[in-house]
């Protein structure tokens, strides 16, 4: 069943991280999203892998929406658990790789350093827990596979914390922004490029390093100063801004609880893949100027 010549097939198409592939233009990746490619429907994915005869399969698709989930829970699991399951068994079978994408919410947030591949999970959230789960559906089922762990992602494409921030400063003066909880983030647009680039070194013949791995930007920085650097950018570039009020998580309570410290250490990407993501910055600045042009 496997065709060299075959397209990466990446389950998603309107996501934020599916269009970033799409954006990056390579003509041998194929994005395909709902219906065809339905993470609820195991016959619809093997149709898929049968038609398209892909060589790999980058699952950029799930329940995303990590509130929700705590009061829409089977759901969470149906996406994030058992649509990945039924793609790693589809892939098994047909002896292609399947790049998994995952979160740092299946860790707890309480180690004082970045987490590694190898750290022990802890979700806090039901979608923690439902991505957890995912993670081990998948190299359970497929030994030929890529979990890559990934966190604080943001772009012009989609929904995500650049848009959300300009969104609410078109509407108000100031707005409540949590300052303990920590991250590296990362550029979408980055982050597309360096999932194919994990794809292409799976691809050459005698790669032998499957398993989890983590990809995100370099810089940590808190949730209050990234909406400040995002107002900054905004207002250098004519668009809306709002002083930021910093919060503590305790003090903004969310449906789901988030890790406080959500760095991922990407040591073993660069060291495996040589890999190392573009500072995020350059990114964030795209992004402001894409989403404030849009607004004008
Ligand atoms: N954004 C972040 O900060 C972040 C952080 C950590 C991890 N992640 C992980 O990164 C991956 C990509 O996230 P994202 O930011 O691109 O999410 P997103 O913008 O919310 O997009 C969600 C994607 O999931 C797809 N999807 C939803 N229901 C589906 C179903 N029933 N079957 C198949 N696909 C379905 C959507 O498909 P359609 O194209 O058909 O609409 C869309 O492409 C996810 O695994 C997410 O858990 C994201």
């Amino acid at each position: 069943m496997r065709s060299p010549a075959g397209p990466i097939l990446v389950i998603g198409r309107n996501g934020q991280l599916a269009l970033s592939i799409a954006a990056l233009g390579r003509p041998d990746t194929n994005c395909v999203g709902r219906p065809e490619a339905d993470l609820a429907d195991p016959a619809k994915l093997a149709e898929l892998i049968a038609r398209m005869k892909p060589r790999l399969v980058l699952n950029a698709g799930g329940f995303t929406k990590v509130d929700p989930a705590e009061s829409q829970t089977e759901e969470a699991f149906i996406l994030n658990r058992d649509g990945p399951a039924h793609l790693a068994r589809l892939c098994a079978a047909a002896d292609i790789p399947l790049i998994h994408v995952s979160t740092d919410c299946v860790f707890d947030g309480r180690k004082q350093t970045s987490y590694a591949p190898d750290d022990v999970p802890q979700p806090l959230s039901a979608y923690g827990r439902s991505k957890r789960a995912g993670e081990e559906a998948v190299a359970v089922n497929c030994r030929k596979h890529l979990v890559v762990r990934v966190s604080w992602v943001f772009s012009e494409h989609a929904d995500n914390f650049v848009r959300t921030m300009l969104r609410l400063a078109g509407q108000r003066d100031a707005v409540l922004v949590v300052s303990d909880q920590i991250g590296y983030p990362t550029y979408c647009p980055d982050l597309a490029a360096g999932l194919l680039a994990m794809a292409d070194q799976v691809l050459a013949p005698g790669f032998d390093e499957w398993g989890t791995y983590h990809l995100a930007g370099r810089e940590e920085i808190d949730r209050a100063s990234m909406a400040e650097a995002i107002f900054a950018q905004s207002r250098a570039m004519g668009g809306p801004s709002a002083q930021v009020m910093p919060v503590l998580t305790r003090d903004f309570p969310t449906p789901a609880d988030r890790p406080l410290n959500a760095r991922l250490d990407s040591g073993k990407a660069a060291e495996v893949f040589g890999l190392r993501l573009p500072d995020w910055r350059a990114g964030l600045q795209k992004s402001v100027r894409v989403l404030v042009a849009e607004k004008n």
